[in-house]
């Protein structure tokens, strides 16, 4: 469960249909911000040579999950006592049965918990889950500290870690803030649930955590997928709990939300100022001629401004997603007329 904002499970098809639209089925493609990596697993499945990026470390483990890795992962460093022939298994039986430990994330984000500043006890997750979450940080840790994982077994954990944290969080949405009870899904306990691996091609594929404008310039593709935030919601305080979770730390948790310092993945696409800067940074920088960006009407920019800026690099097509097409009869999809795709095809 991943109530991610802006996430595109909805447009998938219409992503899909304008990429081979553009250029054909073969070819790298990049999904640069990538959040749940949603798309970069679907460009993965169609058959795309795949870079991945976004500011976010929690996407980072996604995204090394869902297009780095084709099975999972041997755990060969680790020494625990395996219960099945399995051993990726046996590491998840182990975590999901770790004596509760009552530290951060009891403290600071359950009512059982005294938060070090001072304010209310906040209820992010049950006082039994908090402590959960706080034994397998602190083992997924251990590990690390005993070079006892490699980059991709610790990205499937984490990965594993946060789908079940969504799961039982308490929350409507986003780690803005908690819910004043705890809602009957926050009372479910916690469980990390083995990751389904796809086959398919990943030598490819490369993955990489940093602002959409500063690796531009490094990446060379066919094909850039631009999906950035369109309001003034900043992604790194919505989602402060998973990125606490990705890196494994320890931050103070400030005011009454709870909230980490974030300021180091404010993102200049949520500002009037700086937003157009960065779109032109990237699309000017990067060695990529066929660009298709997501966008809405509800925006901080109109899309007359997205496309006269665009223009100044090649040729603009805009593309209002109209749900009817790709819509079965039963769909309970919701219809949504603000969202387009702009595509641009940069003069050589
Ligand atoms: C609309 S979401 C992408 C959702 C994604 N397509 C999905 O389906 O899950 C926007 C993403 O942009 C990322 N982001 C925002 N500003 C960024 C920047 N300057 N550089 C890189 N990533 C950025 C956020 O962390 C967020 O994951």
């Amino acid at each position: 469960m991943y109530r991610y904002i802006g996430n595109k499970k909805k447009l998938l098809p219409y992503i899909m249909a304008s990429t081979q639209e553009m250029i054909g089925k073969t070819g790298t493609v990049v999904d640069l911000m990538a959040g749940t990596g949603l798309v970069a697993a679907e460009y993965r499945k169609m058959g795309y040579a795949v870079i991945a990026s976004d500011m976010m470390t929690y996407s980072k483990w996604h995204l090394i999950t869902q297009i780095m890795m084709d099975r999972e992962p041997t755990f060969d460093k680790l020494k625990i006592s395996s219960c099945y022939d399995n051993k990726y298994l046996s590491v998840l039986d182990y975590l999901n049965n770790l004596e509760p430990i009552e530290g951060y994330f009891f403290r600071e984000f359950s009512p059982a918990g005294t938060p070090a500043n001072g304010v209310a006890s906040r209820k992010y997750f049950s006082a039994e889950n908090a402590c959960k979450i706080d034994a397998i940080r602190q083992k997924i840790n251990d590990w690390i500290a005993s070079d006892s994982l490699s980059e991709k077994e610790e990205a499937v954990l984490k990965h594993s870690l946060i789908m079940a944290v969504n799961t039982v969080a308490n929350i409507s949405g986003t780690y803005g803030y908690y819910l004043s009870e705890l809602k009957r899904n926050a009372l479910d306990s916690i469980s990390l649930l083995p990751v389904q691996f796809s086959a398919g091609n990943i030598q490819n594929n490369r993955v990489i955590q940093g602002f959409a404008e500063d690796i531009a310039k490094d990446i060379t593709a066919d094909l850039c997928y631009m999906d950035p935030p369109y309001i003034k919601r900043q992604y790194a305080a919505n989602y402060h709990i998973l990125e606490t979770i990705a890196r494994g730390d320890y931050p103070v948790a400030q005011g009454k939300s709870g909230l980490r310092d974030w300021w180091d993945q404010h993102s200049k696409f949520c500002t009037k100022t700086k937003g157009l800067q960065s779109f032109e940074k990237v699309v000017s920088e990067m060695n990529c001629r066929n660009f298709i960006i997501s966008y809405s009407e509800d925006g901080l920019f109109p899309l007359e401004t997205l496309v006269e800026l665009l223009k100044k690099y090649g040729e603009v097509d805009v593309e209002f997603i109209d749900y009817s097409r790709f819509r079965s009869n039963q769909s309970k999809l919701p219809l949504k007329l603000n969202e387009y795709m702009i595509k641009l095809r940069k003069a050589d």
